[in-house]
């Protein structure tokens, strides 16, 4: 029985034995993994903190895409990215300054200045605003705001070209434990996406600028187009007009000269019929003359030659004015006094015994010189002041003023006549335009006029309403000094 109890109590204590190491066992491991999990534990922390982090950067970044590519102008762009930087790294000021050689150029914008703990002074001390080039990333430098004790904190800055010749700078403070390289890196890659933007916003001001200058070109193209189509078709008129001056020519040169010998011949024949009608008085010969009326003949074919003289002069006319349109020379220049021309014209003009109507006259003090030639001027001025005659014939009044306008000299002709309605107005200065009758007028006046004050290198000018009044200005460059040496009285 004891053998017993004895065999039982030495397996009791083996299995004693085994179950203690077993639990010490268990207990080395259950400590292994404890250490394990806390370990993997504070890993997990961490990560949790890097994410954490991480998204907050990526935020960031997203945030300041957006500004960067939704903002309209340089100002809102800088400032939305500030405020996007101090919330990032939770400073406590945060502000923009623009700068031009070295100075300060406008009230700095202050996004954030807690407690007032900086002052604009403090901060515009320590920026090395005379920098010329873009600082490579920010900078960062130990602060301690000049009106309170507080421990030194962080004074992150760095600089943007904002326009041309204007520098931007963003300015933060932060507080020591606040920053760390990884922020910085953020802040870095933030202010190159800023420099990106400014340049993109830069260069639309600039493509918008490139496009007013193209859409200007493509008016003015277009505008000499039509001038083109206009002295093309200008240019074939006048080869046309030559050619028919040249034809006309001929066949009145010798109408007229058949006009002359037949007025010639006509009279002594005439007087010889006469004279054998006295001779044989009472003869079948002398009772057939007077039944014929004969004699009158005389009258008769005496006022239809001196119609086809007057009718040869016109066409003669015609043919002068269509040849000088076509060669509108700019020889025979000479230095002129546009008074002296302004007082030629008047008295010529009132040779015309169709209008009688007094036109008054304003001229200069002292001499308008130009360097022109004169035949060709007066033909210009006569033209427009007859056109300004006839449009007053019912009504209205002319008058013509000498002016001085700065480079040139001008004739300014005014009348309160009938006007031009707007829609003609392009058409006045069209060869073989005229709103005159049959025989008043050909309509080349103000086509001759144009060609030559263009060849002159001037310019005619006209505005008008209809039933109210015209205004042609005639503006010649003013003769130069030395032109002036030879003016001729
Ligand atoms: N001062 C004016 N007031 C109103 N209409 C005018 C005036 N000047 C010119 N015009 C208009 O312009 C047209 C063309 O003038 P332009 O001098 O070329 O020819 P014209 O006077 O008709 O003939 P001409 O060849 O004999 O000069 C005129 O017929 C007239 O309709
Ligand atoms: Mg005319």
């Amino acid at each position: 029985m004891k053998r017993q109890y004895e065999q039982e109590i030495a397996l009791l204590k083996r299995r004693l034995n085994r179950e203690t190491k077993a639990r010490k066992l268990a207990e080395r491991m259950l400590d292994d993994y404890s250490q394990q999990a806390f370990l993997a534990n504070e890993t997990l922390r961490k990560a949790v903190a890097t994410v954490e982090e991480k998204q907050l950067e990526i935020e960031f970044f997203v945030k300041s895409t957006e500004e960067s590519t939704s903002a309209e102008s340089h100002l809102t762009l800088v400032e939305s990215l500030l405020e996007l930087c101090a919330t990032f790294t939770d400073a406590s000021y945060a502000a923009c300054f623009l700068s031009k050689d070295g100075n300060l150029t406008s009230t700095p914008t202050i996004i954030r200045n807690k407690e007032n703990r900086v002052s604009q002074l403090d901060v515009t001390n320590v920026l090395p605003l005379s920098t010329t080039h873009l600082l490579s990333a920010w900078c960062i430098q130990e602060f301690i705001p000049s009106n309170n004790g507080r421990e030194p904190s962080w004074l992150v800055y760095c600089n943007f070209h904002y326009a041309e010749n204007v520098d931007g700078w963003l300015v933060m403070l932060i507080d020591s434990e606040l920053i760390d390289e990884e922020k910085l890196h953020a802040l870095d890659a933030h202010i190159a996406q800023l420099r990106h933007s400014l340049d993109k916003l830069n260069n639309d001001k600039l493509r918008k600028l490139e496009m007013k200058v193209i859409d200007d070109l493509k008016g003015q193209l277009s505008t000499a187009r039509k001038q083109l189509v206009v002295t093309d078709r200008m240019a074939s008129l006048g080869v046309l007009a030559s050619g028919v001056a040249h034809e006309i020519n001929n066949p009145l040169a010798f109408i007229s000269a058949n006009n002359k010998y037949l007025k010639r011949a006509l009279v002594p024949a005439i007087e010889g019929l006469k004279k054998l009608v006295v001779a044989l008085d009472g003869s079948v010969f002398a009772k057939l003359v007077e039944s014929n009326h004969l004699l009158k003949l005389e009258e008769t074919i005496i006022e239809v030659l001196q119609d086809n003289t007057e009718g040869i002069d016109r066409l003669s006319k015609i043919s002068d004015s269509l040849r000088t349109f076509v060669h509108s020379s700019v020889d025979e220049h000479t230095v002129i006094d546009l008074n002296k021309v302004v007082k030629d014209v008047l008295k010529v003009a009132a040779f015309s015994k169709k209008y009688t109507k007094d036109v008054s006259v304003q001229t200069l003090e002292s001499p308008a010189l130009v360097n022109a030639n004169s035949r060709e001027i007066e033909q210009v001025l006569l033209n427009i002041v007859i056109n300004a005659l006839h449009a007053t014939e019912n009504h209205g009044d002319v008058s013509m003023a000498v002016k001085d306008e700065n480079y040139a000299f001008s004739i300014e002709v005014k009348d309160s006549g009938i006007g031009i309605p707007k829609e003609n107005l392009e058409k006045i200065f069209s060869p073989f335009y005229t709103t005159k009758g049959v025989g008043e007028g050909t309509g080349l006046g103000l086509a001759i006029s144009k060609s030559i004050i263009d060849a002159h290198d001037g310019v005619l000018k006209v505005e008008s309403t209809e039933n109210v009044g015209t205004c042609f200005s005639i503006l010649l460059p003013k003769a130069s000094e030395k032109q002036n040496m030879g003016v001729i009285q």
